[in-house]
């Protein structure tokens, strides 16, 4: 199927990283973060008015986790298909640690590397050492806090990159989802308007589940272990 595709793209959650050491978010198992924290509390505009110092604090602490760890097989498999764009929910950058190009990572969730201004009339941006990321603290330029530059649940996707991303799915021969459970919208609605507009779907996951039930072809397994033999020799391409 992606030998026969002249336009392929990636759709990746969590998943992708997880054989990294990053938790998912809704896996069985008490890892999960969802399972152990609440996201009302720790990722919406909701949860950071009632305790903006909680809310940093939790994400300073994944932070620290993602400075401790490095890119796995599946990202590097992924990286070494350098026409190829990644359409990644994840808001680590291992991706691009593993060779991918920035500007063909669209991050539709934000990235937790950066820190930026809450106010929405206010564009300041910090990069944040993830060893060292910095406490809450006001903007410099316009005194509301800084804030992980991550999308939290009520909030929209920045619209440059959904934009991009929505019309790259609607073009497609194959749309190759790795890794998500696909239940965050508007996210996960690429695989249905990929699908609506004839692309193909192949998913990567252990537990395909909802992204399963949308594939032409699911194949259960771990994305390090699948995504290098599925990948080798194939030069794929998401032509733009
Ligand atoms: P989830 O935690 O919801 O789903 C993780 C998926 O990865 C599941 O389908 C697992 O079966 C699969 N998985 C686990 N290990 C895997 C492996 N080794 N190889 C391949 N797949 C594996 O994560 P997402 O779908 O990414 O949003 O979650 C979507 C959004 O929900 C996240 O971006 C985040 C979260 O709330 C925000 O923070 C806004």
């Amino acid at each position: 199927m992606l030998e026969q595709s002249r336009r392929v793209a990636v759709f990746s959650g969590a998943g992708l990283s997880a054989e990294s050491g990053v938790a998912t978010f809704r896996d069985p198992g008490p890892d999960a973060l969802w399972s152990r924290f609440d996201p009302t509390e720790l990722a919406s505009p909701e949860g950071f008015a009632a305790d903006p110092e909680r809310v940093v604090a939790w994400y300073n602490w994944r932070r620290g986790r993602l400075a401790a760890v490095q890119p796995n097989p599946a990202h590097r498999a992924l990286a070494a298909q350098t026409r190829l764009i990644q359409i990644t929910q994840n808001v680590d950058s291992l991706l691009e640690q593993a060779g991918a190009s920035a500007d063909r990572v669209y991050h539709l969730h934000g990235s937790i590397m950066r820190d930026r201004c809450h106010n929405a009339a206010c564009d300041h941006v910090e990069t944040v050492d993830l060893r060292n990321p910095p406490p809450l603290r006001p903007c410099p330029r316009c005194g509301a806090y800084l804030r992980p530059a991550v999308v939290w649940f009520g909030e929209a996707l920045p619209q440059d990159v959904w934009r991009q991303a929505e019309s790259l799915c609607r073009q497609l021969d194959c749309l190759l989802v790795v890794g998500t459970s696909a239940t965050v919208y508007p996210a996960a609605g690429l695989i249905e308007i990929a699908r609506a507009a004839g692309s193909r779907v192949v998913v990567v996951d252990p537990n395909p589940g909802v992204a399963g039930g949308q594939a032409d072809l699911a194949l259960a397994g771990a994305a390090g272990d699948v995504l290098p033999a599925l990948l080798e020799g194939l030069d794929l391409d998401s032509g733009s």
